[in-house]
């Protein structure tokens, strides 16, 4: 963390005091091999010695462009240091001690480089300048992290002698940014931009459009940003929570970059090797335009468009109009502004989740269609996509896309990011020879959980874990040949629904935008999870300098609770890395480095609060995990009926989170469906209930319905009652959770039987209107009652 203004006044006068006296550590000593360098290189050898940089330090280069990225380097020093370093044209640094010279051999592919350091000496061999840059880089992740805080620092600022060679696996390496869900100021994403400059990721993808958000000015249509950048504040409320703007409110949440602000920033990325792709996604994901301009919406929309807050209550239907020609004049001006603005030579149009419901009655959108003698509304998005393909190469740009483009006629030359069906659909792309870049959302969305969900805020669906990103291999074995060559790379999309501000964004960014950039750069096969990880708590440091809220869930413990037979339950605890050690207790006491180390699994067979974390050593790492287990009379038992599906966690006495996909609640299909539990012995029964959660944002909600009964030989049942929910009740909003039961009154028997309908149909008024709700629990309770 960056330390305060008196701190740092401190640090400068040590730091000047210190110089004097500080004696050089060993300056000549063995070093140890570089450790640290995120992507790991192909190539390490370890040498003799150190390299210091000091005052006596020159970098030599060959033109004027090496010398920009040379005193690019060199200031990083200014203000950290007590010197920096000089850089001039040709020459051997004068006294041939300490100098850094880049040197420009053309016989190396493009990005690639060779490096060679040795106490005095080093000299970085590239044919571009991307290649000297990621030389640099290698330096910059050798010294000292101090060197990121940009505060005055006694460190000796020396590098281990080491010659490396690398060469990038992919030539696209992404990072996706949506600014439209959280807008980011622009000197936190000048920050950003310099982190992923630091992991050698080459392309900013910049979703700069969505229903949440305009965030480009466009000269020629200011409401633009004078109305889409703005939407009414819903404060804290998540994503799916969040209704829509109401009449008379103003909207205050927002922000753009103007042309100015986004030269400056593209030329910083492109000072770091960065390639901006800007995205304007159309045609749907346009509420924030088409709340500025709504004469671009098919003319049957009788809603309020606005720029929404949230998921938009079921205005995200509302998309462009394809049949109306002012349209396409009006996206012709915008793109060339924004071909204009950006140097990159892609310009993604986006073109994803487009649902046709106003195309199919809009009679602007079904006369184009005969018009052009289209098959249906999905032919028409082809057609509007190909048009605006024409102007995007008429700027002399080539079209990007999501998969969803592969459903129709895929615009001339595009190039289609895959994030369906793990990235898959992007190879109906490539069997029609366009080239593509692999971004599945199963693993690539960082906006999805990074660990353990009990310890993570509130994100969307399941989990992508670092380990996930790093395991990552795009290239399947059943991949056609041709596949392979038209892949150009990775990328990992940080999709900001459930961010709020930019340490938010930066949270879910790292550490797995550091596992993008080592299996985007890293040879094939050539990946090792143990020193990643050595690696990555090294470039941490780097990170905690820069003061970047990164996240430590890779040291969070995963639980799994199931029956394992016999009247027990199984308690398995996990961690993502293999180098620390779980320790755990049962006695109500928190976990310490003394407490006893989980090697396996164990048994449970009553009532128990594990408590369990991570050390490294004596040092705590993560979150402490209390995990109490509740035995009731269905606790371990077995299901009879409705199992299968993971479902046995019903039956392991812990209760799920208010995040329904924490692996603790079970899903149910709309519909009617049968859980009936064996109490394997006859009992008075007592209570019979569900736990059942409520997550309104996300239409998941209580049954409409609940049938208990009960039976003694699993044939002949005898209804203990029946509990019936009215809509009012069903979709009350928020998050909560609640068991729903009756009592038997300690009627005898060994089976109950629970019969459950789910809701239907969200109402009209629901943030996900006309969507089936679907039903969650979490357990089954079974008490036997006590006989008095
Ligand atoms: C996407 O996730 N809609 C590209
Ligand atoms: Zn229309």
């Amino acid at each position: 963390m960056k330390k305060g203004r008196g701190n740092a006044l401190k640090a400068l006068f040590v730091g000047i005091a210190a110089a004097f006296s500080v004696a050089v550590p060993g300056a000549f000593a063995q070093s140890p091999a570089p450790a640290g360098i995120i992507p790991t290189p192909a190539f390490v050898e370890k040498g003799n010695g150190w390299f210091v940089f000091d005052e006596n330090t020159v970098f030599t280069v060959e033109n004027d462009e090496q010398r920009a990225l040379a005193e690019n380097f060199a200031t990083l020093f200014s203000g950290v240091a007590d010197f920096v370093p000089k850089v001039q044209i040709g020459g051997n640094g004068g006294r041939g001690n300490g100098v850094v010279a880049l040197k420009t051999d053309a016989s190396l592919p493009d990005e690639a480089y060779e490096q060679t350091i040795a106490p005095g000496k080093i000299v970085i061999r590239a044919s571009s300048l991307r290649g000297f840059f990621y030389g640099l880089q290698n330096l910059r992740q050798l010294l000292p992290p101090a060197l990121e805080s940009g505060e005055r620092s006694r460190e000796l600022w020396r590098v281990p002698a080491a010659t490396i060679k690398d060469r990038p696996r992919f030539g696209y390496r992404g990072y996706m940014l949506d600014v439209s869900r959280c807008f980011m100021p622009k000197k936190d994403l000048l920050r950003l931009i310099d982190c992923l400059a630091l992991l050698k990721i080459n392309v900013l993808h910049l979703h700069l459009t969505d229903d949440n958000g305009w965030r480009l000015e466009i000269k020629k249509y200011p409401r633009l940003t004078d109305v889409g950048a703005w939407r009414v504040s819903r404060g804290d409320a998540v994503f799916y929570d969040r209704r829509n703007q109401l009449p008379g409110e103003t909207a205050t949440e927002g922000g753009f970059y103007t042309q100015e602000e986004m030269k400056e920033i593209i030329r910083f990325a492109a000072e770091r090797m960065i390639e901006i792709i800007p995205e304007i996604d159309v045609p749907a994901h346009s509420n924030a335009v088409l709340a500025a301009y709504p004469e671009f919406a098919c003319p049957t929309v009788r809603k309020e468009i606005t720029v929404v807050p949230g998921m938009g209550d079921g205005n995200s239907d509302i998309i462009f109009c394809a049949g109306n020609e002012k349209t396409y004049d009006f996206l012709k001006d915008v793109i060339a502004e924004v071909a204009a603005l950006f140097p990159s030579s892609y310009l993604n149009l986006g073109g994803d989740e487009a649902r046709k419901t106003y195309w199919k009655t809009c009679p602007l959108c079904q006369d184009r269609i005969k018009k052009e003698k289209l098959k249906n509304a999905e032919a028409l998005q082809g057609y509007f996509m190909g048009r605006l393909n024409a102007y995007v190469r008429a700027a002399g740009k080539t079209m990007m896309g999501w998969d969803e483009l592969t459903n129709s006629r895929l615009p001339e030359d595009s190039v289609i990011l895959g994030w369906q069906g793990y990235g898959n659909a992007a190879l109906k792309a490539a069997a029609q020879g366009h080239r593509f870049v692999m971004t599945p959302a199963r693993i690539m969305y960082l906006t999805r959980y990074q660990g353990p969900q009990w310890f993570e805020p509130r994100a969307y669906f399941g989990n992508n874990t670092l380990k996930d990103v790093f395991d990552y291999e795009p290239v399947q074995r059943n991949w056609k040949p041709e596949a392979e060559s038209l892949l150009l790379g990775l990328q990992t999309c940080m999709w900001t629904e459930f961010c709020r501000k930019p340490e938010d964004v930066f949270y879910l960014s790292f550490p797995r935008t550091a596992a993008l950039a080592e299996i985007a750069w890293a040879e094939k096969g050539k990946k090792n999870w143990r020193s990643f990880l050595g690696s990555l708590d090294r470039f941490n440091l780097r990170l905690e300098a820069k003061g970047i809220e990164y996240a430590r869930s890779m040291f969070n413990i995963q639980h799994k609770v199931v029956p394992a037979g016999e009247g027990k339950l199984r308690v398995e605890l996990s961690c993502i890395r293999p180098d620390t050690e779980i320790r755990f207790t049962t006695d109500n006491t928190p976990p310490s480095p003394a407490s006893p180390l989980y090697r396996e699994p164990f048994f449970a067979d009553g009532n128990v609060v594990v408590q369990a974390a991570v050390f490294s050593g004596k040092e705590q790492k993560g979150a402490t995990l209390v995990l109490p287990i509740r035995w009731n009379a269905a606790t371990a038992k077995k299901l009879v009926r409705g199992g299968g599906n993971g479902r046995e966690i019903l039956l392991n006495g812990v209760r799920g989170s208010l995040k329904q996909t924490d692996f603790e609640w079970a899903g149910f299909e709309p519909g009617t469906f049968t859980l009936t539990v064996d109490l394997q012995r006859k009992m008075p029964v007592g209570l019979c209930a569900l736990g059942c959660i409520t997550n309104y944002g996300m239409g998941i909600h209580k049954p409409r319905s609940v049938l208990i009964e009960i039976s003694s030989d699993n044939k002949k049942f005898v209804p203990v009652g029946k509990l019936e929910f009215k809509d009012a009740e069903i979709f009350k909003e928020g998050n909560y959770t609640e068991d729903l039961g009756l009592n038997a009154r300690g009627v005898p028997a060994r089976y109950v039987r629970f019969t459950v309908r789910s809701p239907g149909v969200n109402p009209e008024n629901h943030t996900k209107p006309g969507q089936e709700s679907r039903v969650y629990l979490d357990e089954i309770i079974v008490e036997e009652a006590v006989r008095k």
